[in-house]
């Protein structure tokens, strides 16, 4: 019970605000309640960190007008391109990588990400708000323009990702955040352009092109060389935990890397600035360019 975790000295000041309360027979004033709420609440001194995953339920949003921004921002994750024509180069939506609306564990979810910034990130060598990671996936992963971090469309996508995060405590790493890493192995192109026939063209189209809902792998309508899926490894994690989209897990670590090489080997719109990424010189090895601070090794 939380309250036997309540120290002496701590006790005797709630005892004292509950008597005071008692005598002078009136409801307790703002400034007792909160001397009794800072001491029931003071935080674990060891948190946990880890915490399960959890789909929160709308019927969780109790404000009207947030239910609607919440909706909102869905909508325009599922559908950015509609929604967003101007800020959108490529034919992706959000979605079409943080798949089921960003609620598949293991599936770079967005279960719990708003309880996760502001956040250190090596690639801006900044701290970061989720408005900026946000961001970050639009001028890269989708090869468009940001969003104005006040505009209604950012406040409705940080909505929706606050409401997947219903419950989560500030810096709380989630159970099935990310990707599962796969552990590196040498990929080669030419076996994984052959993966690329057996197990990918019948959706995404023989140049990679893209095909009714399976999206464009390369080529001018993918994402950008800036964007983390250009990265072999991540590249690899997505697909092996994500693809084929009708057996997904059904391929093989050395599949899914060889299969990502050739992808990643494949031209895709250019990201100006890139080589400014990484500003402390400590890009991981699988980026696809060179970093002014410090060229990754070759993988
Ligand atoms: C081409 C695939 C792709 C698309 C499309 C995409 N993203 Fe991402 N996104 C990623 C990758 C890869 C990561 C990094 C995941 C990791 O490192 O675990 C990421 C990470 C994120 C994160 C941080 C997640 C976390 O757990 O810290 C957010 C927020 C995010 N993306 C939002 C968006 C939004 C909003 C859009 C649409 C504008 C979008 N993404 C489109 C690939 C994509
Ligand atoms: C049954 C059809 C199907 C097959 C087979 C399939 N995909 Fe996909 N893939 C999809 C769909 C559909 C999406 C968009 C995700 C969504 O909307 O949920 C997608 C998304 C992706 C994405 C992220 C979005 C993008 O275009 O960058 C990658 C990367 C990807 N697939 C790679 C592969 C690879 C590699 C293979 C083969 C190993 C493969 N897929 C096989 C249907 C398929």
């Amino acid at each position: 019970m939380r309250a036997l975790r309540v120290r002496p000295a701590s006790a005797v000041v709630l005892l004292t605000v509950v008597a005071a309360c008692r005598l002078e027979r009136r409801a307790p004033a703002s400034t007792d309640t909160t001397t009794v709420v800072d001491v029931a609440t003071l935080p674990d001194p060891t948190p946990h960190k880890r915490v399960a995953f959890r789909v929160p339920n709308e019927s969780e949003v109790t404000d009207p007008v947030v239910l609607a921004s919440v909706r909102r921002g869905r909508a325009i994750l599922r559908q950015t391109r509609d929604s967003l024509p101007r800020h959108v180069g490529n034919g992706l939506t959000c979605t079409s990588c943080h798949q089921v609306d960003g609620t598949v564990k293991h599936g770079m979810p967005w279960v719990g990400v708003y309880a996760r910034f502001p956040q250190y990130r090596a690639r801006a060598g900044a701290t970061q708000l989720i408005e900026d990671r946000v961001n970050d996936c639009f001028k890269r992963s989708l090869n468009g323009r940001p969003l104005v971090p006040e505009s209604r469309d950012m406040r409705d996508i940080v909505a929706y990702m606050a409401f997947l995060s219903t419950g989560y405590p500030v810096g709380a790493e989630v159970d099935g955040q990310g990707l599962p890493p796969v552990p590196p192995v040498e990929a080669n192109v030419g076996r994984g352009r052959a993966v690329f026939a057996a197990r990918c063209a019948r959706c995404h189209g023989a140049k990679g092109e893209g095909v009714g809902l399976a999206t464009p792998l390369w080529g001018p309508r993918s994402y950008n060389i800036g964007a983390g899926m250009a990265r072999l490894r991540t590249a690899a994690a997505f697909i092996r935990a994500r693809m084929p989209q009708d057996s997904a897990g059904a391929l093989t670590d050395q599949e899914a890397y060889d299969v990502a090489r050739f992808i990643n080997s494949q031209s895709r719109p250019d990201f100006a600035g890139k080589e400014r990424d990484w500003p402390r010189g400590d890009p991981p090895p699988d980026v696809a360019y060179p970093t002014l601070a410090k060229k990754p090794k070759a993988n």
